[in-house]
């Protein structure tokens, strides 16, 4: 079982005295940071704010800790080091590789993208239509937003050549088998893209064992600075075209990162793999191991949550009852404007979102109307029960 006193100590939003007695349930949208990225952050700005990889050792100690970063980050992902690059933002890392697959693709050959996903890791797929790329929707049901492998099959022939689809969407929250779809996909000759924006939160991914050949996620969403974080497996990488300057098209962590990366929050990313492995210390597990506990707790508050929602006749809960099988991002359509509700909720105390969350076509494909948007309510493994009771009672107050 987790021990919460020690990860809430970990995190300095919880001794902040302009954050006492609000209750965070927006997680998804951005996860507080961890006291030693911030403290990694600190010294960076304070030490080695200098050009990283010269000879002098302000520049060394930047330079190093950027490997650092990349290199211990890769290791709890199960990947190699160059494996593991940093982009502005996963929207941003999305946009580089479809540009790089728009090189390499020919027209009539086809994309899969799916409508649970994020604009994020859809549109900039889509947007290959436009040189004679061929689109193929793999569809959620519209009652429960699921995404039906078998539905897959039926679009796997031998013109496809990638197929994207999240790891969990941030608004359907359903935990996809990522492993058992990748197996399909790599069956019928496509590369696989996984969004891991929604999933990476609640337990960093062994994806070399998942099989996927691109994994993104967004490090502001696992308790670290915002930047995009990138896996791109070597013999994709190594297929697809430069994007960078031509002279770094031969080192892979440099290849999809056309831009200079912020070299402070780089290197403070290593902080967030120091948090796992003190959690991961204290609990007496390998750093693999947190992700499980962190799946165990948030389950355990979760249940609660989706059972009241799911009974309230007045909302349409979204996605999965059954905490096992989905992330604690729970989103439910209301009868008005979700902002309000979330304003609303804010008179007690609690911070969450009323919006499309960029979630835009899943939305539209489960029937409700973007501009009214939903009320989501997310959190982490850093949330206490108390939290979760405490949002009950406000939503039994407002909804
Ligand atoms: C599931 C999902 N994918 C992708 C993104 C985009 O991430 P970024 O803000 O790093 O571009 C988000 C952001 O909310 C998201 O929730």
């Amino acid at each position: 079982m987790l021990d919460l006193e020690f990860v809430r100590g970990q995190f300095p939003a919880f001794a902040e005295p302009s954050l006492e007695g609000w209750a965070f349930f927006e997680n998804a949208g951005g996860s507080y940071t961890c006291q030693p990225v911030i403290d990694r952050l600190t010294r960076f700005y304070h030490q080695r704010k200098v050009q990283p990889y010269a000879p002098y050792p302000a520049s060394e100690a930047g330079g190093a800790e950027m490997d650092e970063a990349r290199s211990r980050l890769a290791g709890l992902l199960g990947v190699e080091t160059d494996e593991l690059s940093f982009g502005p933002s996963t929207t941003q890392n999305t946009y580089v590789l479809a540009q790089a697959f728009r090189q390499r693709m020919m027209p009539g050959e086809a994309i899969v993208v799916t409508n649970q996903d994020h604009e994020a890791n859809s549109g900039p797929w889509r947007r290959l239509a436009d040189d004679g790329i061929e689109i193929r929707e793999w569809k959620i049901d519209p009652e429960t937003g699921h995404l039906d492998p078998a539905a897959l099959e039926k679009l796997l022939d031998e013109k496809v050549r990638l197929v994207c689809f999240p790891h969990c969407s941030n608004v359907v929250g359903e935990i996809n088998p990522v492993r058992e779809i990748t197996a399909l996909a790599h069956a019928a000759g496509a590369w696989v893209c996984v969004d891991g924006v929604s999933y990476a939160p609640h337990g960093f991914p062994d994806v070399g064992e998942l099989g996927c050949d691109i994994y993104l996620f967004s490090a502001y969403k696992t308790y670290g600075p915002h930047q995009g974080i990138m896996v791109m497996r070597r013999a994709l990488g190594e297929a697809l075209p430069n994007q960078a300057h031509f002279f770094n098209g031969d080192t892979l962590y440099k290849k999809f990162t056309p831009a200079g990366p912020d070299h402070a929050q780089v290197a403070a990313s290593a902080g967030m793999v120091d948090y796992i492995e003190a959690l991961a210390a204290h609990e007496g597990v390998a750093p693999r191991e947190v992700a499980g506990l962190m799946h165990a707790h948030e389950v355990t508050l979760m249940q609660p949550l989706l059972d009241f929602l799911g009974n309230r006749n007045s909302v349409r809960l979204l996605g999965p009852r059954d905490a096992a099988h989905r992330a604690p991002t729970v989103a439910v359509a209301l009868q008005g404007p979700a902002e309000a509700a979330a304003r609303a909720l804010a008179e007690h105390g609690i911070m969450a979102g009323g919006s499309d969350f960029y979630a835009v076509r899943p939305l539209q494909a489960m029937g409700v109307d973007p501009a009214m948007g939903v009320l989501r309510l997310s959190f982490v493994h850093y949330t206490a029960q108390h939290e979760v009771e405490k949002l009950i009672e406000a939503l039994d107050r407002v909804l």
